[in-house]
């Protein structure tokens, strides 16, 4: 029988910890150290950005995160299941249960139409094909494309094919949402629309929302925002100080 991890729980609500994490691509001279024992936590309920130059090893920690890249050292806790510890077909069971991921390059498949990629989700979850489509339409009426159901990712300008992927993203209500540059492609009114449903979705009990991001029109959404810099957590602003750097960052 399939493993079901979608009630896993830590017992402080604790969302995601990422303790000591190390990760090394390449060999040689070619080596690169993108996460130098980078520690990160965040919280169920929490809307938590992430920020720092280009480099500095962002998408790298939300790929670990979400399992979708082995790391080096380190441990990775998810609603209180340790990631060490699974096989990586259990880490894919775990991700399907319990993730959305936006990615940077949207990775929507080509020869499907809106719906069909926005019903991926529920489909690999074990949804029939007719109850994954009509909440994929919900979804994308949602995110303003409902004029875009049987277009092609081809034929839908880079803001739309972004509003796609937060609707794959989304569709399944995953606990945990991470986003890679959610907004990048949108104008502002789509941008705010967008920001708005993801903080709606980290505020439900038990969900928690991890958005990388360089547009400062995002930062007033924020719980916590953690600052990297070179493969390291630089600062975590909370509070006060958050509140401070929201207004400096204007
Ligand atoms: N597949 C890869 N192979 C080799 N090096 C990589 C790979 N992916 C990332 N890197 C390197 O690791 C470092 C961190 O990359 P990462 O993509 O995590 O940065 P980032 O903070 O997301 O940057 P950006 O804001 O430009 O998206 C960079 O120096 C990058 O060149
Ligand atoms: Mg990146």
């Amino acid at each position: 029988m399939k493993s079901d991890y979608s009630h896993t729980h830590a017992p402080d609500g604790t969302a995601v910890r990422a303790d000591a994490v190390t990760k090394t691509y390449g060999k040689g001279d070619s080596r690169t150290v993108a996460l130098k024992q980078t520690s990160f936590s965040t919280r169920e309920g929490e809307l938590h950005l992430v920020v720092g130059p280009s480099g500095c090893g962002k998408t790298t920690l939300l790929s670990v995160v979400a399992g979708t890249l082995a790391w080096d050292q380190g441990q990775i806790e998810v609603f209180g299941l340790t990631l060490n510890g699974l096989s990586q077909a259990e880490i894919t069971t775990f991700r399907r249960q319990n993730i959305g991921f936006i990615f940077q390059q949207f990775n929507l498949i080509p020869t499907l139409t809106t719906v069909e990629n926005v019903s991926v989700p529920l489909l690999l979850n074990g949804h029939p094909r007719a109850v994954a489509e009509t909440r994929a339409v919900e979804m994308l009426k949602e995110v303003g494309l409902a004029d875009k159901l049987t277009k092609r990712p081809s034929d839908l300008s880079g803001g739309q094919q972004q509003r796609v992927a937060i609707a794959r993203a989304l569709v399944h209500q995953p606990r945990l949402i991470i986003c890679d540059e959610p907004t990048s492609a949108l104008d502002s009114t789509t941008g705010h629309h967008i920001m708005d449903l993801l903080a709606g979705a980290a505020r439900a009990p038990g969900r928690c929302v991890i958005i990388v991001t360089h547009d400062n029109r995002t930062y007033g959404f924020a719980d916590r925002i953690t600052e990297m810099e070179d493969g390291r957590v630089k600062h975590v602003y909370a509070g006060p100080e958050l509140h401070t750097f929201i207004q400096s960052h204007r």
